[in-house]
C-alpha cells in the first residue's frame, strides 16, 4: 500500500522550509503538505514556483501564533506530523528588536504545541538550532546534553521554545522530537545570512562586511543534509527525543569567505573587517553521533563542493536574489552596515 502522510509544514517559503517541501515532494510524491506561513520578509513564494502547481501541495497564508487560524487548520486536516520551521532567524536582527522574535519562536511554538495537543496530532517536530548551546572555547562540541546557555535574543526565544515542546512532553505526553542543526547553506537562503550576503556582494564587486577578527567558528551543513536528516527523524525518530544535526565542517568565517572569493576570481580587497556583533558567540560544533548510531544518519556533503554548487546556484539565479536586495532590504543593509 502506497503510504499517504499530510504534514503541516510551517514556514515553508523560508530558506529551509522551501528546501524542505521540494526535498519530501521529490522523495514522497504521495504525501500532502500544507505551508503555513506568514510571508515576512524573508518568506518568498518564489522559492517554492517549481512546485506551487502540485495538488498535494496547499499554501495557507498566516501567523503561528494566531491561534484560530490553527486551530482552523488543525481540526479540517487529519495532519499526521506538524514540522515547525516558521522563526524569526537572524541573530542581527534579533539584537535590533526582540520583540517579535519572542512572539514568533516563543507563542508561536505554544499555539502549535496546544494545537497539536488538542488535535491530537501524532508527531511534532521542532527545529531548533545550535545556538541554543552557546559558545564554545577552541575544543569540544556540544552534545545533547550539553546545559543550553544561549546568549542572543534569538538564541534565547529558541531556547524558550525547546522548553515548552520538553514542558508538553512531559505534561500532556504529547509525541515531540526536537532537532538542533548547525549552519545551514544552499539554494534559496536570505541574501542577509553570511553566505549568500558574501556570494551576493562579491558578484557585484561590493565589500564583503566580516565582523570582528573573522575568527569565528560555525559548523556548516548543506541544507540537503539537513532535509535528509529531517526525513530520518520523521519516520523514524522517538517521541520525547533530542536529535543534533551537523555538517562536519568546522570553518572560520574568514576561510569561509576566501573560499568564495577563490571560486569567484574575486580579490581579497574586497573584504572590510567591521565592528563585531555584541554578544559574538566564538565556535560552535556538533556532536551528531546519536543520530548517527542510533538512525545511521550522516552528512554527505563535502564543504568544498558544497560551496561550489552553492555559488553556481546564485550565479544560475540572479534575478532571485537581485529582486530582494532593493526597496525594505536596501534599508536594512544602510542601517545595519551603513557606519560600521
Ligand atoms: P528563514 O528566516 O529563511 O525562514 C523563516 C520562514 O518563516 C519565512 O518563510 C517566514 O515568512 C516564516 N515566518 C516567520 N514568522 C512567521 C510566523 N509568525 N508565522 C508563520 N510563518 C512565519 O529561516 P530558515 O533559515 O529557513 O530557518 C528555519 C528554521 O530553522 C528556524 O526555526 C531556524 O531557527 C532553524 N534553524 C536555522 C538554521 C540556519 O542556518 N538557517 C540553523 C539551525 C536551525
Ligand atoms: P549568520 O549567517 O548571521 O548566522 P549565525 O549568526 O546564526 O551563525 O552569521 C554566520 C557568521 O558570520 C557569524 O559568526 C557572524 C558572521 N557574519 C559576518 O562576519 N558578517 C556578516 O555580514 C554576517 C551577516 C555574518
Amino acid at each position: 500500500m502506497v503510504e499517504r502522510k499530510t504534514l503541516l509544514v510551517t514556514g515553508g517559503c523560508g530558506f529551509i522550509g522551501s528546501n524542505f517541501i521540494h526535498y519530501i515532494l521529490t522523495h514522497y510524491p504521495t504525501y500532502r503538505i500544507i505551508n503555513l506561513d506568514k510571508l515576512t520578509y524573508c518568506g518568498n513564494l518564489d522559492n517554492l514556483c517549481e512546485v506551487a502547481h502540485q495538488p498535494n501541495l496547499i499554501f495557507v497564508k498566516g501567523d503561528i501564533a494566531d491561534r484560530e487560524k490553527v486551530k482552523g487548520i488543525l481540526h479540517d486536516e487529519r495532519i499526521d506530523c506538524i514540522v515547525n520551521f516558521a522563526a524569526e532567524s537572524h541573530v542581527d536582527r534579533s539584537i535590533e528588536d526582540p520583540d517579535l522574535f519572542l512572539r514568533t519562536n516563543i507563542l508561536g511554538t505554544q499555539v502549535l504545541l496546544e494545537g497539536a495537543r488538542e488535535a491530537a496530532v501524532p508527531l511534532f517536530i521542532q527545529i531548533s538550532t545550535d545556538e541554543v548551546y552557546g559558545s564554545l572555547g577552541s575544543t569540544g562540541a556540544f552534545t545533547e546534553a550539553t546545559p543550553l546557555k544561549p546568549n542572543s535574543p534569538y538564541a534565547a526565544s529558541k531556547t524558550a521554545a525547546d522548553l515548552l515542546v520538553r514542558a508538553y512532553i512531559k505534561t500532556y505526553g504529547i509525541a515531540a522530537i526536537i532537532t538542533r542543526c548547525s549552519n545551514n547553506y544552499g539554494p534559496y537562503q536570505f541574501p542577509e545570512k553570511l553566505l549568500p550576503l558574501m556570494i551576493s556582494n562579491a558578484m557585484e564587486d561590493r565589500e564583503l562586511p566580516v565582523y570582528g577578527d573573522g575568527l569565528n567558528v560555525r559548523d556548516w551543513i548543506y541544507v540537503e543534509d539537513h532535509c535528509r536528516a529531517l526525513d530520518t527523524v520523521l519516520h523514524h525518530g522517538n517521541g520525547g527525543e533530542i536529535y543534533n544535526i551537523g555538517g562536519a565542517s568546522e570553518r572560520t568565517n574568514i576561510e569561509v569567505v576566501r573560499t568564495i572569493l577563490e571560486v569567484l576570481g574575486k580579490p581579497e580587497s574586497l573584504i572590510r573587517f567591521v565592528m563585531d556583533r555584541p554578544g559574538h558567540d566564538r565556535r560552535y560544533a556538533m556532536d551528531f553521533s546519536k543520530l548517527n548510531k542510533k538512525l545511521d544518519w550522516k552528512p554527505k556533503m563535502t564543504f568544498e563542493e558544497g560551496i561550489k554548487r552553492t555559488i553556481s546556484w546564485y550565479i544560475d539565479h540572479q534575478e532571485w536574489w537581485q529582486r530582494i536586495k532593493t526597496g525594505e532590504y536596501l534599508k536594512y543593509y544602510e542601517r545595519m552596515y551603513g557606519n560600521r
